[in-house]
């Protein structure tokens, strides 16, 4: 078995957080969305692993992930270009996957139960894919199954304006290499994209057995900001205590913390868990960090009092305001205007930024 993680796509609903990388290195819980899927993958027993990479990102994520040796597996990286589709993706990794089976880990996608159980699934029986699905409130946003009493598969269908079930296909597949010829004899959507949806259409109208696992535990596509919070809470709730760097007499620390090395929480700083702060971030002494936030590196705190907020790194936040449900970019600087004339707000503030006073 292969895994191959889809990484490209333009991140345009993450703006302008994607304007200078790709979506799949943003973190959660200190720790770039990506770096999941591979880790689910290798705990499935899965080391060849492909990243199928666009346009955007490219050069990144191939810094990001290297070789893939500092994680325990091997990574090829395959060029997509343009993003045309899931379908058109995993059309691009045929070479590399040959005669193997496969999972499909979309790269934006968290889950955490792992895949194992969906993999296990998928090889004890014959089936030309295997589907992970999640009820959701929302089945229009989704590429949706339609089951039959005894849970069998009978149709699937991207994003349905008349949804015959609130059944997400969520973003994790098994497949048989059959899957490469149904890609071939795909039409793009009405969304101008060769969808993966179709082609598992396709393999049902084949004759092949799908395979369905309902995922139980918390899934998130972390596609837009507020899915990159609710997954970075979702992920710190689980979180064990981890002190590597520095906690000085008079700070406050309680619930469960993450503390990268030379990171240091000064005297007179309050600091109550779900938290992550990580490597050489200080949190100096009249700073708040509140439940379900992380701190990214070599970021100062001072005086400003944070919660349920993802700083991604080399920042410094330097004022005595309360931030909340925020996600604010790499090296952002927030100070304070008190004492500045004319009295009020100031902003540079890149394109697609969205703010609340
Ligand atoms: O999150 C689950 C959903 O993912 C499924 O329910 C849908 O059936 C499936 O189509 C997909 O829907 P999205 O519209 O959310 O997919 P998105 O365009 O966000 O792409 C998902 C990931 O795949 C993302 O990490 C970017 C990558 N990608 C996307 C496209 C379109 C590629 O690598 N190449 C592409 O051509």
């Amino acid at each position: 078995m292969k895994g191959l993680i889809l990484s490209g796509g333009t991140g345009s609903r993450l703006r302008p957080i994607t304007h200078t990388g790709p979506k799949q290195l943003v973190p959660v819980a200190n720790k770039p969305v990506i770096e999941y899927a591979v880790e689910d993958l290798k705990n499935a027993g899965i080391t060849e692993i492909g990243v199928v990479l666009g346009h955007k990102g490219r050069e990144e994520i191939q810094e990001h992930l290297g070789d893939g040796s500092d994680y325990g597996v091997e990574i090829t990286y395959i060029i997509q270009g343009n993003p045309l589709g899931l379908a058109h993706a995993a059309g691009t990794a045929r070479d590399f996957v040959g005669d193997d089976d496969f999972v499909m880990y979309l790269g934006d996608n968290i889950l955490n139960e792992g895949i194992s159980e969906l993999v296990d699934s998928f090889e004890a029986g014959n089936y030309g894919a295997g589907i992970a699905l999640q009820r959701v409130d929302n089945p229009q946003a989704f590429g949706i199954a339609d089951v039959d009493d005894d849970e069998t598969v009978t149709r699937l269908v991207e994003k349905p304006d008349d949804p015959p079930s609130n059944l997400a296909l969520i973003g994790i597949y098994v497949f048989s290499p059959a899957v490469f010829d149904a890609i071939e004899r795909l039409e793009p959507s009405w969304r101008g994209e060769l969808e993966i949806t179709d082609a598992i259409q396709e393999l049902l109208e084949d004759g092949f057995a799908i395979d369905s696992h309902t995922v139980d535990g918390w899934w998130k596509d972390t596609g837009k900001p507020k899915d990159i919070l609710e997954a970075n809470r979702l992920v710190l709730q689980d979180t064990e205590q981890l002190l590597t760097g520095t906690i000085k007499d008079g700070a406050e620390v309680t619930g469960t913390v993450q503390i990268g090395e030379s990171a240091t929480v000064q005297n007179g700083a309050v600091i109550r868990g779900p938290v992550s702060i990580d490597s050489g971030t200080t949190i100096a002494s009249g700073s708040y960090i509140g439940p379900y936030t992380s701190i990214g590196p070599n970021t100062t705190i001072d005086g400003a009092h944070i919660e349920n907020t993802v700083v991604i790194g080399e920042s410094r936040i330097t004022c005595d305001e309360k931030i909340v449900n925020s996600l604010i970019g790499r090296a952002s600087e927030i100070e304070s205007a008190k004492g500045l004339l004319p009295d009020g707000h100031r902003f540079v503030i890149g394109e697609n930024s969205n703010v609340k006073l």
